[in-house]
């Protein structure tokens, strides 16, 4: 594990706001950044009961806390909290990263963009002009259904195990973009379909040695991404990996989605091989340590 930084009068804090918040993996990420890019800052855990965000995120406004992630379950509860909400985090109704400039708080969603990039870096995948199917409809899979629909695909099957939410999330891609193809489905009922891109976007396979699906019966064409990252390859992967079907875990999502975060609170460039690196480190020991793993969305 990296040094922690050396704290002063004028350090910059930073912080996650999640209940809970102890699995997270963006201190070490964050701090590592700070650390090799010699910006005198930190960022903290802070674990927020639903109950207390209000309290909070005022408190950490008017302590000048420079900014902070959201993750479960307060990301569509800061929205009323803020004066300024992104587009981007307006259309999927969700905010993942807050800045705060003197008391006034901005929020954007740098989920869709983090797994854009991933996409592009860890596999090589351009969705432009591509079919999808992207299997969830909660709040990561918001994010990514209107990251997909932003970059161009031509087709979006929306496949859940509530088909309603499904439904409802198509019905909100809709919305906004008329062109492509925005079908709901049951995850139950899939069969064939031949997307080029396959995305779990649902909680299965985090630890419970479960696939979401048969990826044999779809006919995956290209790409797999599954952007639950405990373990590191789950059985989805697995599957993906026999099939020879190129594919990435979810530290690449996590990675510059934290990436993008910081360059919003800094306007620097984000060091992410040393970020990548921190990340997988500390997924590593807290695998090793077993410390009830639970998610960062
Ligand atoms: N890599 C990253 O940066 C990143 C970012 C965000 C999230 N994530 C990961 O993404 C996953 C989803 O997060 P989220 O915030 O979207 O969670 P969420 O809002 O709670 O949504 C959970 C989704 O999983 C589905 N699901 C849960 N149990 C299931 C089961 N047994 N069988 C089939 N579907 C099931 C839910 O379906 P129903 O609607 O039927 O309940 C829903 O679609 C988590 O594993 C999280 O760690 C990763």
């Amino acid at each position: 594990m990296s040094a922690p930084p050396a704290l002063d009068g004028a350090t910059a804090v930073y912080g996650i706001l999640g209940h809970p918040v102890r699995q997270s993996l963006s201190p070490a990420m964050h701090n590592a950044a700070f650390g090799s890019l010699s910006i005198n800052a930190a960022y903290l855990p802070f674990p927020t009961p639903p109950e207390k965000l209000e309290a909070a995120v005022s408190g950490l406004s008017a302590a000048d806390v420079k900014g902070f992630n959201l993750t479960t379950p307060h990301k569509t509860a800061i929205l009323p909290m803020l004066a300024e909400i992104l587009p981007a985090a307006r259309a999927i109704g969700a905010v993942n990263t807050v800045r705060n400039d003197g008391g006034r708080l901005s929020g954007a969603n740098t989920d869709g963009e983090g797994f854009l990039r991933s996409l592009a870096e860890d596999l090589s995948f351009d969705p432009a002009g591509k079919e999808a199917l992207l299997l969830g409809a909660g709040g990561a899979a918001r994010a990514i259904a209107f990251a997909l629909l932003g970059a161009g695909v031509s087709r979006l099957v929306i496949a859940n195990r509530t088909p309603a939410r499904a439904e409802s999330l198509a019905a909100d891609c809709r919305g906004q973009h008329s062109g492509p193809a925005i079908e709901a489905a049951s995850i139950d009922d899939l069969a064939g379909g031949a997307p080029h891109l396959l995305v779990n976007a649902t909680t299965v396979g985090m630890g419970d040695g479960n696939s979401p699906v048969e990826l044999e019966a779809l006919g995956v064409r290209e790409a797999v991404a599954d952007i639950v990252y405990h373990p590191l390859e789950t059985p989805l992967l697995t599957q993906a990996r026999a099939l020879g079907l190129t594919h990435t875990n979810g530290i690449g999502m996590l990675l510059y989605q934290g990436a993008a975060a910081f360059t919003f609170w800094t306007g620097r460039e984000a060091p992410v091989k040393v970020m990548r690196a921190a990340l997988l480190e500390a997924a590593g020991s807290k695998a090793a340590g077993e410390v009830g793993m639970g998610t960062e969305k």
